[in-house]
């Protein structure tokens, strides 16, 4: 097998996700990925009806073997490290999206994205937001023209019940990212 690339790989809180992505990340771990595992600050602290915080952390550092960076201190030694090839924030939130999109790097996320960037390597997103049609449309807009990010293809999830919601199809992180390492988008955006 060719050597993988070394991969940030942010999880925000969007809770309800975890358990799609986990089983995601399981799979690049098999497949090779050396992934550096990343929480944002709610993400590694709030416990939810989807689980607790502790555990989805356990698990995390048990199937990429090391432990997971969860402040801006230790996200920035990634920067100047340069140990990542790309990072995937999966799920990325409505507000760690408009952080991003704002340039704002006040989080552990949103901070090793800004490492990331900084050495011109891809940054992949996986959106889940229940405002992607409506608060958080800018947002998706401005990265979408931005250079170094590039989308996990996402579509509306629920649209009679959650009719401003949309969500990345996890299942396409690793295309999407063998793509993005290629300094492409893959097609289509919008499921
Ligand atoms: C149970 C639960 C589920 C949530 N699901 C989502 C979600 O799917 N999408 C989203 O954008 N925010 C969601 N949130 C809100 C985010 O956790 C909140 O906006 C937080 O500030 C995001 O910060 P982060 O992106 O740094 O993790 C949820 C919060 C809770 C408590």
């Amino acid at each position: 097998m060719d050597k993988k690339p070394r991969i940030g790989f942010a999880l925000c809180g969007s809770f309800c996700t975890f358990k799609s992505v986990i089983t995601e990340m399981e799979q690049m771990a098999q497949d090779g990925y050396e992934i550096y595992p990343i929480l944002s600050e709610h993400a590694a602290q709030t416990d939810t009806r989807f689980g607790a915080a502790a555990d989805f952390r356990d698990r995390i550092e048990q199937i990429c073997g090391r432990p997971a960076i969860t402040t801006m201190t230790q996200a920035e030694a990634l920067g100047p490290g340069k140990c990542m090839d790309a990072i995937v924030v999966a799920p990325c939130t409505g507000s760690t999206l408009g952080k991003l999109a704002g340039g704002i790097s006040d989080t552990t996320v949103t901070f090793a994205v800004k490492g990331c960037l900084r050495n011109e390597r891809p940054v992949v997103l996986a959106l889940s937001t229940n405002d992607a049609l409506a608060g958080s449309a800018a947002n998706i807009g401005a990265l979408l023209a931005r250079r170094g990010y590039y989308f996990v293809p996402f579509g509306q999830d629920d649209p009679q019940a959650k009719p401003r919601s949309a969500i990345a199809d996890v299942r396409l992180i690793p295309q999407t990212l063998e793509a993005a390492l290629e300094g492409r988008q893959i097609q289509p955006i919008l499921l």
